[in-house]
């Protein structure tokens, strides 16, 4: 039986995936700083709150304001839907304050029951689950990671969820921290950005979607204010390169690939 997909919120990348997300799944988006997985999160929380669902979105490295904030500057009314009662945000860094939807230690068990308690709250409408970011969790502790991404798929699965978990890479291993969730994700999403020509530019790549016959390619993408995280162009090979001496082709191609893929990030 053919899955049922959640759209993404981005056009460009539902396209990617055949659609979208298959329900049920746990997507890992991993990557540098500032690469866009924030924005990608918020994309995937009002895609599901424009059509009538309730969404639940755990932030452990912004406030809630600021990720409202962040949203209102794509258009997207956070504000109104968490008045409404149609999205909880919960905040793992508000600890002064008393608040219903605060977590009062960064520790998986507590961000589980309270993810849960928030589920109860909405009912079935509630499909979209974010958690950004789970590397947070595990600043003092890398080994946990693997483990705690299992308990979290194992136990959110029960609930009903489509989740996206963000991860972030460390800027000086690469990888530090990464590696947790991709263990046991559905789907990775891999958000890289690199500086062409003196230009901070970003792209994702689809690096796994089950169930899905997904495109291979990177992506460029570009963050516009009011508009969010667009696809621009994929990153294949120049109609000009092939009319070039072959050698020299070559040469180039090969220091393309070498600029791309040299840093894994
Ligand atoms: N209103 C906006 N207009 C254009 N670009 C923006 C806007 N808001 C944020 N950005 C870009 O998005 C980046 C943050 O992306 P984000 O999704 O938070 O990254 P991360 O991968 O760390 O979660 C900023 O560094 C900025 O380049
Ligand atoms: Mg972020």
């Amino acid at each position: 039986m053919e899955a049922r997909r959640l759209s993404t919120g981005v056009a460009g990348l539902d396209k990617l995936l055949a659609g979208g997300v298959p329900e049920g799944f746990f997507v890992a988006l991993v990557g540098m700083p500032g690469t866009g997985k924030t924005i990608a999160c918020l994309h995937f929380v009002w895609a599901g709150l424009k059509a009538g669902e309730s969404a639940i979105y755990v932030t452990t490295e912004e406030s809630r304001e600021s990720i409202v904030r962040q949203a209102a500057q794509f258009g997207m009314d956070f504000e109104g839907a968490q008045k409404s009662g149609r999205l909880i945000i919960i905040d793992a860094l508000m600890r002064e304050k008393e608040d219903e939807w605060m977590m009062r230690e960064l520790a998986v068990e507590e961000m589980l029951s309270r993810v849960i308690e928030a589920k109860k709250r909405l009912g079935r409408s509630a499909r979209r689950l974010v958690i950004d970011s789970m590397s947070a969790f595990w600043l003092r502790a890398p080994v946990k990671a693997r483990e705690d991404s299992y308990t979290v798929k194992r136990i959110l699965n029960k609930w009903g969820f489509t989740i996206y978990a963000t991860s972030q890479y460390a800027i000086t291993t690469g990888s530090a921290f990464g590696w947790g969730i991709e263990h046991v994700a559905d789907g990775i999403i891999h958000f890289k950005r690199r500086v062409v020509d003196g230009v901070l530019t970003r792209y994702i790549i689809v690096e796994k979607m089950r169930q899905t016959p997904h495109d291979l390619r990177a992506w460029e993408i570009q963050i516009r204010d009011k508009e969010g995280l667009t696809l621009v162009r994929p990153l294949a090979r120049r109609l000009e390169d092939e009319s070039l001496p072959e050698k020299v082709a070559r040469r180039i191609k090969e220091r393309a690939e070498e600029d791309e893929f040299a840093r894994e990030d």
